[in-house]
């Protein structure tokens, strides 16, 4: 899996993107020095404290290791957490807006309950990271209600998606797949998981997520344009699974993405009564 994670940012590259927000900071600030309250999110940003503590305690669940393709080295105590690799703070009062680890290569035994305290989250990304088929925690994700975007892909959680999930009205694209190359004859045999191809099950004692009611998972997601469950084990909904998402307020739905889910009977046609999809 190494090989595919994205490179980190050179530090070069970094250096030269802080000197420019710096110099950029530091005209906008001149600029508007007189009212500082009238530039809103134009004034350089500091970190709130309660966000950097969260912060480094998530850093602290990852185990870093020389495989890990970013290691989150800008992410020292003492330092403005909105500058940090993959954070950033879109509003003015130094909460994180969004956290985009995705690609990072980072393991952790379990998703650390500290995301939680991020409750302005918009963005949260952690796709392509492992959590050693942990499940996802069972309460918390509720916290984060501005939450837009959700992304969870190939990151080797598994069990029951939360409940908190499905109380997040404002997602617009919520991916829970996971990717394997099904091409490969050999799945993963050290972990004895993965699919041969073509739907087929590889013997593995943990699964991957489960949700065996799909009706209520997408019930009030009703901004939800992109949904992506590719591998999840949708097999509990039996054939109502169609339905399902026809008779779903999710009248935006664009993408919907169900590959290897177990399920089966017919695509039925009121999936057509879904405008946009
Ligand atoms: C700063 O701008 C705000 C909003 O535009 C305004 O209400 C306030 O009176 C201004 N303060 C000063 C000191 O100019
Ligand atoms: C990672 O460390 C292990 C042992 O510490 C070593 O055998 C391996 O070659 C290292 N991998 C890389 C990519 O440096
Ligand atoms: C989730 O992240 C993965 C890896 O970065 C990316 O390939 C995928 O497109 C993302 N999903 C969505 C819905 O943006
Ligand atoms: C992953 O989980 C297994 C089984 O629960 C455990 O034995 C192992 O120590 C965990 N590995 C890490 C890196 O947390
Ligand atoms: C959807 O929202 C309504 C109203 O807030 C609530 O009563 C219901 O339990 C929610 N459904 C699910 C599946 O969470
Ligand atoms: C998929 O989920 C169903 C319950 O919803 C369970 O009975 C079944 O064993 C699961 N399949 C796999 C391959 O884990
Ligand atoms: C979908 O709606 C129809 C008509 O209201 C109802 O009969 C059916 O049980 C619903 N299916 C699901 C899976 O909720």
């Amino acid at each position: 899996m190494a090989s595919i994670f994205k490179r980190c940012p050179e530090p070069l590259v970094l250096l030269f993107l802080v000197t420019l927000a710096i110099q950029l900071s530091c005209s906008v600030a001149t600029a508007t020095y007189s009212n500082h309250s009238s530039v809103g999110g134009m004034l350089p940003v500091h970190c709130l404290p309660d966000q950097t503590s969260a912060l480094l305690h998530l850093k602290r669940s990852f185990t870093v290791t020389n495989e890990s393709a970013c290691t989150l080295d800008s992410w020292r105590a003492g330092t403005d957490c909105c500058h940090w690799e993959g954070v950033q703070c879109r509003d003015a009062n130094g909460r994180v807006t969004s956290l985009d680890l995705g690609d990072y290569g980072l393991q952790s035994p379990a998703l650390d309950h500290a995301v939680f305290w991020l409750t302005s989250l918009r963005h949260l990304n952690l796709a392509w990271n492992d959590f050693n088929h942990s499940q996802l925690p069972a309460s918390g994700f509720e916290r984060l209600a501005e939450l837009r975007h959700l992304n969870l892909s190939t990151s080797s959680f598994d069990g029951q998606i939360p409940d908190g999930i499905r109380s997040l009205t404002n997602l617009v694209s919520l991916d829970l797949s996971s990717t394997f190359n099904v091409e490969d004859d050999h799945p993963d045999s050290s972990t004895g998981y993965g699919y041969a191809g073509y739907g087929i099950w590889v013997d593995h004692p943990a699964s991957f997520l489960v949700e065996p009611n799909i009706a209520s998972l997408v019930a009030n997601l009703t901004n939800l344009r992109e949904l992506n469950l590719d591998s999840a084990n949708l097999s509990g909904n039996g054939v109502e699974w169609c339905t399902a998402f026809a008779n779903s307020t999710t009248p935006q739905l664009k993408v919907l993405s169900l590959r290897y889910c177990n399920l089966y009977g017919p695509v039925c046609g009121s999936l057509s009564s879904i405008p946009s999809l």
